[in-house]
């Protein structure tokens, strides 16, 4: 029988004899017997594993270190120490790839630091194999969600020929000879001599693509990767990083909110309910009480906030802020942490933003001003949600574009859905990075992916 480490811990003691496969974590010695801590992944805790020194050649218990791969067969056995039920009464030991003595993940407490230089190891940590579970299972939710309501899970194109959020912050593709550009005769660059004809750039969002199926599906879904070449070294910006972007039709901006808010507490509800050991780890060794408060948040109605009145709010506190606020500039990180953690003490969504700062898609309100936009605001965070209701009147959606220098003719389909059978529509994207941070507290978005790209690294 050959099980995962995970379903030989929850096993009662009997006398069939499991295989146990995976690597040692430690190994610690008496005098006739050793204890080995075997782990596979599937779970924080380790299987122990018990070796009769007697028993075996000493050669091969030698063999036996931090980070060696191994396969174990034996009996489990109720434990005789406090820290687990079981243990197995190895019987059988075979190790698979030896590890020798310069394997960097030897037992002790390492800083992200050092981890994210051996990015390729480091899934073999506490931390990561924890951080990792729980964003397999937020994934999975991802997708139970939209499909138990209903959602068609879209596949939108990762080259794309538009600028969604109009940022100028994409990555060009091109097969072009970067030493040798062809040019035309002003002098600019001949992008019909490129691959595609034209310029193209990986997507910063899926979404306008995205709005294109969900006026014909009703409601859809991607969850893809997204890039952006914004130089921000923060914590919470990657250069590639997973967004997911609901779309639906006859939806104004009240069910988008409506929408965003049961979305995350059902991706937290998701990994209090299968994630409870790794999260004990997070709240114990990452963020003291993140646990409760992912309770909290579940259990509590988001905050709603109008721009206007967080200004309102925010501007009395200038004298603490970096960046102080007047009605028009932009939100920052500092504003949004104090409106959800000294204001509200849970997550925020503020909407209606000046057009000026939001995009040119979004619906815009009677006042001529502002934009029936909305973000979420996290605790710790800041946004980690950002949608809208779309413009979905063609004449105003061609003078807004007109009136922030985009060229209708390059969004020609884009407003055709405008012109047949045009409808309200809303959406949002939540970055999938960053609501594994603020479940898991990690402090900083490349440690909550695998192999975090950002301006001046793209190691591995
Ligand atoms: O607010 P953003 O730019 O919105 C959009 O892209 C819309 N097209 C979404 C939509 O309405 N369908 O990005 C959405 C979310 C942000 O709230 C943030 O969580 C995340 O994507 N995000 C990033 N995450 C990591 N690194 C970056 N550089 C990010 N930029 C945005
Ligand atoms: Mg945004």
């Amino acid at each position: 029988m050959q099980e995962r480490i995970k379903s030989i811990l929850q096993m009662e003691p009997s006398d069939a004899i499991v295989r146990a496969e995976g690597w040692v974590r430690t190994k610690r010695d008496s005098k006739n017997v050793s204890f080995i801590e075997i782990n596979d992944g599937s779970c924080l805790k380790g299987l122990q594993g018990v070796i009769d020194k007697a028993s075996f050649d000493a050669a091969l218990l030698d063999r036996i270190s931090t980070g060696c791969s191994i396969v174990a067969e034996g009996r489990i056995v109720a434990s005789q120490g406090g820290n687990q039920k079981t243990e197995m009464m190895i019987e059988h030991l075979e190790v698979i790839g030896d590890c020798p003595q310069d394997y960097p993940l030897q037992k002790k407490r390492h800083t992200v630091e050092f981890l994210r230089e051996k990015a390729y190891l480091r899934p073999r940590t506490n931390l990561f194999g924890a951080v990792t579970r729980v964003r397999n299972t937020m994934a999975y939710a991802v997708h139970s969600f939209f499909q138990e309501n209903g959602f068609m899970y879209i596949n939108t194109p990762l080259i794309s020929a538009s600028d969604c959020e109009g940022a100028g912050a994409q990555f060009q593709v091109t097969t072009l000879d970067l030493e040798n550009i062809p040019r035309q005769k002003d002098g600019r660059v001949d992008y019909t001599k490129d691959f595609f004809g034209r310029m193209a750039n990986l997507t910063v969002s899926g979404q306008l693509e995205g709005e294109t199926y969900a006026t014909a599906m009703k409601d859809i879904y991607t969850f893809g990767p997204t890039f952006r070449a914004e130089n921000s070294n923060t914590t919470r910006h990657l250069a590639e990083f997973w967004m997911i972007e609901p779309e639906m039709s006859f939806c104004t901006l009240e069910g988008d909110m409506e929408w965003a808010e049961k979305f995350l507490k059902y991706l937290f509800s998701a990994v209090l309910e299968k994630n409870e050991e790794d999260m004990a780890f997070f709240s114990s060794f990452v963020l003291p009480g993140v646990e409760d408060t992912l309770r909290h948040v579940i259990e509590s109605p988001f905050a709603h906030m109008t721009y206007t009145d967080a200004i309102a709010v925010l501007e009395k506190e200038n004298d603490r802020f970096e960046f102080p606020v007047k009605w028009g500039v932009e939100i920052q990180t500092e504003h949004e942490r104090f409106l959800t953690e000294e204001v509200a003490k849970r997550p925020v969504i503020v909407t209606d933003y000046p057009k000026d700062v939001k995009a040119f898609y979004m619906k815009m309100n009677d006042d001529g001003r502002t934009v029936r936009a909305m973000d979420v605001l996290a605790p710790r965070l800041g946004e980690i949600i950002g949608g809208s209701e779309r413009e979905y009147r063609y004449d105003v959606l061609v003078s807004r574009m007109k009136e922030i220098g985009l060229n209708p003719d390059d969004y020609w389909w884009y407003l055709d859905l405008r012109k047949y059978g045009t409808v309200p529509h809303s959406g949002f994207g939540l970055g999938f990075e960053r609501a594994v941070q603020y479940v898991t507290g990690v402090a900083n978005i490349r440690d909550v992916i695998p192999y975090p790209r950002y301006a001046k690294s793209c190691e591995y």
